[in-house]
């Protein structure tokens, strides 16, 4: 081997990589301290309401089927009879022999739901995020995003090489003062926020925003992962919770993995900026298609979200019962407002993970999100609520998180 340069260490074993120990010491550190490892938790059979855990039944608060979707009757039926038309794979790219016609039933009613011209489907949420925004903007360009902004958002401004700036969480006010400070120097402007903010459960002032992106002309995208089939009278978005004209954000994203029970991400927008997406963009053209199974995954959500349109409201009371019970009892739940994200803030990563524990002991599933996915004072179990919950269940979990916050407070 040539000599390395000067101040260069040749790094050759995988094992040896600093962030590889990092991550073993941090699981280490749990086990050595006595809380169990939280993380990839086997969850048997259809996870709903409830799921299947080490054998045991427990009460789930841990998925993003807000709807109940996956595991609806007519939603496994469609998957199937997907399947057996058209295989489990499309086995190409879309633009070359992969298009099926359930993905433009798909996309027609996406945008249907959203309220936009059309959409294009891609087979990862994460991944449209990067594609996309790596896209529509380069060198040159400016990304403004919220602070809280999902790591596929953050990939997506690496990977365009545009500036990136982000600004406050939901503070608007902030966001039309970094671009008044340095809009003029960039060609084009992509401010990217979220409907619903997944870590604390709130939504962003979009009337506002939207002002602001006119003032000046930039261009909005807005990441629905968690707010399509959640917001809304019908569950079609933000969009239709502010009641705003669909034409003022550019890009509408969002995952199908979530309330409409597939796996895979979309745009929707105008039919100009969908056509040029189909025809160019790097994660679609040179990507297979999303699988018959998926699309007809979400196809069959959102029709059967239009049979039940009572879904979204049910889901909408049942997070309203959690809060408020959990604000009774004296729970820190953030900025949580109005969304099925409810997060019970405990400051503390160790702490945090010692309640996820004594509550799965006592069969309840919640998920312990810790430093650095939040800083360390921000540690907390987040509580996701979907349509097939009950009441009781609601009830008695946060009697049962009351009562095991209480133990964990008064052993110090
Ligand atoms: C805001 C947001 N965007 C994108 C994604 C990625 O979606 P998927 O998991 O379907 O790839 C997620 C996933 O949790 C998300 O929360």
């Amino acid at each position: 081997m040539p000599e390395p340069a000067p101040g260069v260490e040749p790094q050759y074993r995988i094992a040896d990589f600093p962030e590889v120990r990092a991550i073993f010491d941090r699981i280490g550190l749990a086990e050595q301290l006595g809380v169990s490892n939280p993380y990839f938790l086997i969850n048997d059979g259809v996870t709903r309401d409830t799921s299947v855990i080490g054998g045991q039944d427990v009460l789930n608060f841990s998925s993003y089927n807000y709807l109940g979707m996956s595991g609806h009757p007519a939603v496994t039926t469609a998957v199937c009879d997907a399947v057996t038309r058209y295989g489990s794979s499309v086995s190409a790219s879309r633009l070359l022999s992969g298009e099926k016609t359930i993905h433009a039933e798909l996309e027609r009613e996406l945008a249907a739901l959203l309220g936009t011209e059309d959409a294009i489907t891609f087979t990862s949420g994460h991944a449209t995020n990067v594609t996309v925004i790596g896209h529509i903007v380069g060198p040159g360009d400016l990304i403004v995003h919220d602070s809280l902004a999902h790591d596929s958002i953050l990939q997506g401004c690496k990977l365009s090489g545009a500036t990136r700036r982000p600004f406050p969480h939901n503070d608007h006010a902030a966001l039309d003062r970094v671009l008044a400070d340095i809009r003029g120097r960039y060609r084009r402007v992509l401010i990217v926020i979220e409907g619903v903010y997944s870590q604390d459960g709130d939504i962003p002032d979009l009337p506002a925003i939207i002002e602001v992106k006119r003032k000046h002309k930039a261009l909005l995208m807005i990441d629905e992962a968690h707010s399509i089939g959640v917001l809304g009278a019908t569950g079609g978005g933000i969009g239709e919770h502010f009641d705003i004209d669909r034409a003022d954000v550019e890009l509408w994203s969002g995952t199908m993995s979530k309330a409409l029970a597939g796996c895979g991400g979309y745009v929707a927008g105008s039919a100009e900026l969908v056509r040029f997406l189909k025809y160019t963009t790097p994660g679609f053209i040179y990507s297979v298609g999303i699988t018959p199974a998926n699309a007809a995954a979400s196809l069959a959500a959102i029709r059967q979200l239009r049979a039940e349109p009572e879904l979204p409201r049910r889901l909408r009371e049942l997070s309203r019962l959690f809060l408020t019970l959990a604000q009774e009892a004296g729970i820190d739940t953030g900025d949580s407002q109005d969304t099925p994200v409810v997060p019970c803030i405990i400051g503390d990563s160790m702490r945090a993970l010692a309640l996820s524990n004594a509550l799965l002991r006592r069969g309840i599933n919640a998920n312990p999100i810790l430093y650095p996915a939040v800083p360390e004072d921000k540690a907390r179990l987040r509580f996701f609520i979907t349509a097939c919950h009950t009441e009781e269940q609601i009830t008695s979990t946060v009697k049962i998180l009351a009562e095991e916050l209480e133990t964990l407070r008064a052993a110090g």
